[in-house]
């Protein structure tokens, strides 16, 4: 049976991730879960939100399902996300937005794949404060670690049969560390003479999105027009109840929704699983259990076809209600 590390979370994190748990059971599935606590639960006993045995579990199994962790403020203490990250190298960041049935949006028909570089740019954390009034950060962009997100943009795009990868930068003005991006981005295209190319700038990618998303299908770009680019196209979708996520290294993989641990809603069974239980599809896809995970998205699609859903959504099923609509829909 497959192992893999689930990290419950705290906040509405548990609550989402046994909603999730329990429909991929339904499924038919068997998975042995190694759960994992992390966050702010554990830092009083562990003396950190991220004790080294959740590093290793994900080490040994290679894949992690992982509800939101609170980042507690001001207590010196490193986001788990963060930290999770530059352990575990993972390099990719990976985002599909598509529209849900009766999830209000102002699109129809978008379906986008954005592919963001997590490891270096403006977020290598190369700051100084030159004097008082004057502060620098450091864009880092390396020939590596762009070559390797191209490859993995072009690689998803394949195995996911999309049509088209779109290299996103700023190279007109930086023309040297955005124009290295776009150099790797042409060098890896090459190899893939089936996927058709694009090169557009950031701030015209920004309006056309909102203007007209359905034109763009996978989007590979550096870490911090990722970043603000993947709220974006989030947003076009329904916002950060349906968003899910993928963060995806060379020997390991976390796959986890967008949204944070919503304490304003902990414990009172009114969280939407779905971006959670999307990340949990993207990774069963990961794994090569294809069918499976078509057959969940099928069961959560067909269920708000029927118009049910969570309370964020302006449905009015509970987290339990919700989840036990998606398992009748599962065939
Ligand atoms: P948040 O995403 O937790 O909540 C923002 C708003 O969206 C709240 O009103 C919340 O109730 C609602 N919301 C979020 N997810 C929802 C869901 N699944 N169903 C229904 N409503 C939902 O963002 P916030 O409040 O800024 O952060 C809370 C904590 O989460 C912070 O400590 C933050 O650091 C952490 N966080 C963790 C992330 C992760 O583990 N990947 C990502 C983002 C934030």
């Amino acid at each position: 049976m497959r192992k893999i590390t689930l990290i419950n979370g705290d906040g509405i994190g548990p609550e989402i991730a046994q909603a999730v748990l329990k429909i991929i059971k339904a499924s038919g599935l068997e998975i042995d879960w190694d759960i994992q606590t992390a966050g702010s639960d554990v830092i009083e006993k562990e003396g950190t939100p991220l004790p080294k045995r959740v590093i290793d579990s994900i080490r040994k199994n290679k894949v992690a399902l992982k509800a939101p962790v609170t980042t507690p403020i001001g207590k010196g203490f490193r986001s788990v996300n963060v930290q999770l990250r530059k352990e575990l190298d993972l390099f990719a960041n990976l985002r599909p937005c598509k529209n849900l049935p009766n999830v209000d949006t102002r699109f129809k028909d978008v379906d986008i794949v954005v592919v963001r570089e997590n490891t270096e740019d403006l977020y290598s954390g190369i700051e100084k404060q030159v004097d008082e009034d004057t502060a620098e950060s450091i864009k880092i962009i390396t020939r590596k670690a762009s070559m390797r997100i191209c490859k993995f943009a072009f690689d998803y795009a394949l195995k996911n049969n999309r049509k088209e990868v779109c290299v996103v930068t700023k190279a007109n003005i930086m023309k040297l560390s955005d124009g290295l991006f776009l150099d790797c981005y042409r060098e890896v295209a090459k190899n893939y003479p089936e996927l058709s190319t694009r090169e557009i700038l950031v701030d015209n990618l920004c309006m056309q999105l909102v203007q007209d998303p359905t034109k763009f299908d996978v989007l590979v770009l550096p870490n911090l027009y990722g970043d603000i680019v993947s709220d974006l196209t989030a947003g076009l979708v329904g916002g950060l109840g349906v968003a899910r996520g993928a963060n995806i290294g060379v020997e390991c993989a976390v796959f986890e929704p967008v949204h944070g641990s919503a304490p304003d809603i902990k414990g009172l069974n009114k969280a939407n699983p779905t971006a959670l239980l999307l990340s949990a599809v993207e990774m069963l896809k990961y794994i090569d259990e294809v069918d499976i995970a078509q057959k969940i998205e099928n069961a959560l699609f067909k269920t708000f076809a029927q118009n049910k859903k969570t309370f964020d959504l302006g449905g009015n099923l509970s987290t339990t209600e919700f989840t036990d609509a998606i398992i009748s829909n599962l065939v």
